[in-house]
């Protein structure tokens, strides 16, 4: 299994902060938001992952991740998104890293408490998402069960009510994504839409929901991203990262101290 982390676009509902830096390296407590999704991908034992940036973001991204994993066996990769087209772009510009792997997809905004290690190492084939109930679905991909509980429809910001089941940003899918997401037609935003990819597998009757319980942030507004650092706090969400990515972490704010003490000398 290898893993993307979707970390372009242009955060538009985050301006001005959004102007100066990428949403996925806005803070969320006391580390940039990139890591938790790096983190989930980690925990679940995935060591090769391609992060898809803004061009305007490279150079901070490598920066940040560009050299800390590579002794802990994780490799990331970057590749640059001029335009960003809809999520499902992600398999499109992601094909050579994949090479017929199967795939676990991370928005770099979704902060998740819950560990999916169990799902993701089980995990062969199909797609399988992740649910979660909120109170607002109108703002997210929505998912509808039968009476028996199984996900009979799955409708991208519906107008009206279909259900409470947000799909969330965490998608495992198997190598004929790819060439799913090449055959998908823009929706009216314009863009190619995940939630397109998943009816792909719910119509062949491959497409595994779980609803989940623990914390699920998409942290993409002002209030969402201010609630992430509270419940990270609060939770302490922070604790909880796997010694790889805490040890990375240290190593960059180590260096960046060693290059601060240079400057001042
Ligand atoms: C995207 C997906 C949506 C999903 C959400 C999760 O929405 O299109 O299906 O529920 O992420 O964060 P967007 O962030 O593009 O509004």
């Amino acid at each position: 299994m290898k893993g993307i982390i979707l970390a372009g676009g242009t955060a538009t509902r985050l301006f001005p902060l959004t102007a100066t830096t990428s949403k996925q390296l806005l803070p969320v407590y006391d580390r940039q938001m990139i890591f938790y999704p790096l983190n989930t991908l980690i925990k679940a034992g995935i060591r090769e992952i391609l992060v898809i940036i803004a061009p305007e973001h490279s150079g901070q991204f490598l920066n940040l991740l560009g050299s800390i994993f590579k002794k802990y066996g994780v490799r990331l990769l970057f590749e640059v998104q001029k335009v960003p087209r809809g999520l499902a772009e992600a398999f499109i510009v992601g094909e050579g890293f994949l090479d017929d792997d199967n795939v676990a997809l991370i928005l770099g905004d979704n902060i998740f408490e819950d560990d999916f290690t169990r799902q993701i190492k089980k995990f062969r084939s199909g797609g399988h998402i992740f649910a979660k109930k909120v109170s607002d679905p109108e703002r997210f991909g929505v998912v509808k069960f039968d009476a028996q509980g199984r996900a009979i429809k799955i409708v991208e910001k519906p107008k009206d009510w279909l259900s409470d089941y947000a799909a969330t940003g965490l998608y495992l899918y198997d190598h004929r994504v790819v060439e799913a997401a090449k055959k998908l037609a823009p929706s009216e935003r314009g863009e190619i839409e995940i939630t397109d990819l998943n009816n792909f597998y719910l119509r062949k009757k491959e497409l595994k929901v779980t609803i989940f319980d623990g914390e699920w942030l998409d942290a993409g507004t002002f209030d969402s991203l201010l609630e992430a650092g509270r419940i990270v706090k609060q939770k302490k969400l922070y604790k909880k990262f796997h010694p790889i990515v805490n040890r990375a972490i240290a190593e960059f704010n180590l260096e960046m101290k060693n290059i601060c003490k240079k400057k001042l000398i």
